[in-house]
């Protein structure tokens, strides 16, 4: 299908550096907007980033019917901008509407508006090895309705920030024994608000107690490694890369995806299984070097220096010659255009 998006530019950019600005706060001049209405997706345009209106019956500020995605823009080392792996975000983004009963976005439609946006605000994109443009698609229920349904009307953005690094510093988690993040047959696949509006409670009380994250267990016996706040989680033991399986209850970050596959490319031994937080806990206890990293579109990799079990702070790697930091420089050079993409990963403007 052929989509004409109109396009009211922004004249001025007003913020010049970016740097000291937190993730997410800053957005660039433009956004993107489509309504869904009767079936169709109508008024497909970009136009000066701005605040909303909506009507305070609107259904999703009631029943929670929001998908997003987060997805990133690189500025090449040849000057081009590369958008990072767009279909793959888009068939997950897919995924997560079907589970949330919300209207599907043509694909080329979603590919167009995500082109258009980035060459527009590619100008933001920070300098600096960890600077990208961080790319927010998101679809909420915009009916005015307070009965509890299945929204009829819809609106889908896509909106950017300038993202410098998300953590700054090696995280401390502590393994969730009461709290579920999802279950068998909830959410814990989609990418809905949700999931994350449930977790701040736990990670609050995580927070109180000295840690900057949980590590989410199994619903059932509070056991298995499942992910964490924001992002996936992988173990480097043995010489052997472990991550959580795609069970259904977990993301399919696509972040974890790449990793694996150049994990796979440096013939290191990958193991996408059930992880017990016993298994890490016996390791570590027999003084084995045991990385542990998070895995996530905005926190790319993030080191985890301290893993709480029970009452007990563990310690795990994160020396200079960590595993997960050759991952994270081989995901680069590929982004920059250093190292060839031999996947296909750079959708390049
Ligand atoms: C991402 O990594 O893109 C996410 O969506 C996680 C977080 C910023 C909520």
């Amino acid at each position: 299908m052929d989509y004409t998006i109109n396009v009211t530019l922004q004249t001025e950019r007003n913020v010049k550096d970016t740097s000291k600005i937190p993730f997410g706060v800053q957005p660039t001049e433009h956004m993107f907007m489509a309504e869904y209405k009767n079936g169709k997706w109508h008024n497909t345009r970009i136009v000066p980033f701005a605040d909303l209106t909506l009507s305070p019956f609107t259904l999703c500020l009631h029943y929670g019917q929001t998908v997003f995605e987060g997805m990133k823009a690189f500025a090449m080392n040849d000057g081009r901008t590369n958008i990072f792996r767009p279909y793959k975000h888009y068939q997950r983004f897919s995924l997560s509407l079907e589970r949330m009963c919300m209207p599907q976005v043509p694909e080329d439609l979603f590919i167009e508006a995500l082109h258009q946006l980035v060459q527009l605000d590619a100008n933001w994109i920070p300098d600096g090895e960890d600077g990208a443009l961080y790319i927010r698609p998101f679809m909420i229920a915009s009916e005015g309705r307070i009965g509890v349904k299945v929204s009829d009307e819809y609106l889908f953005m896509i909106v950017c920030s300038p993202a410098h690094q998300y953590y700054a510093k090696a995280l401390k988690v502590k393994v969730e024994d009461r709290f579920v993040r999802a279950a068998d047959g909830g959410t814990g696949a989609a990418k809905c608000g949700g999931n994350y509006g449930a977790a701040f409670y736990p990670t609050e009380l995580a927070k109180a107690a000295g840690y900057d994250q949980v590590l989410w267990t199994d619903s059932r016996h509070h056991e298995f490694i499942e992910e964490s706040g924001t992002m996936n989680v992988m173990f480097y033991i043995d010489n052997t890369l472990i991550t959580p399986p795609l069970s259904g209850t977990i993301l399919d970050g696509v972040t974890r995806d790449s990793l694996l596959k150049i994990a796979k490319e440096r013939g290191i031994n990958i193991e996408e299984r059930s992880i017990s937080y016993r298994e890490i806990q016996s390791a570590l206890d027999d003084g084995k070097r045991v990385e542990a990293f998070g895995a996530g579109t905005a926190a790319v990799i993030a080191p985890i220096e301290v893993i709480a079990i029970g009452n007990k702070d563990y310690n795990c790697y994160i020396g200079k010659d960590a595993i997960m930091y050759q991952l994270q420089k081989d995901l680069l050079n590929i982004r920059n255009g250093n190292t060839p993409d031999s996947h296909n990963w750079n959708y390049i403007i």
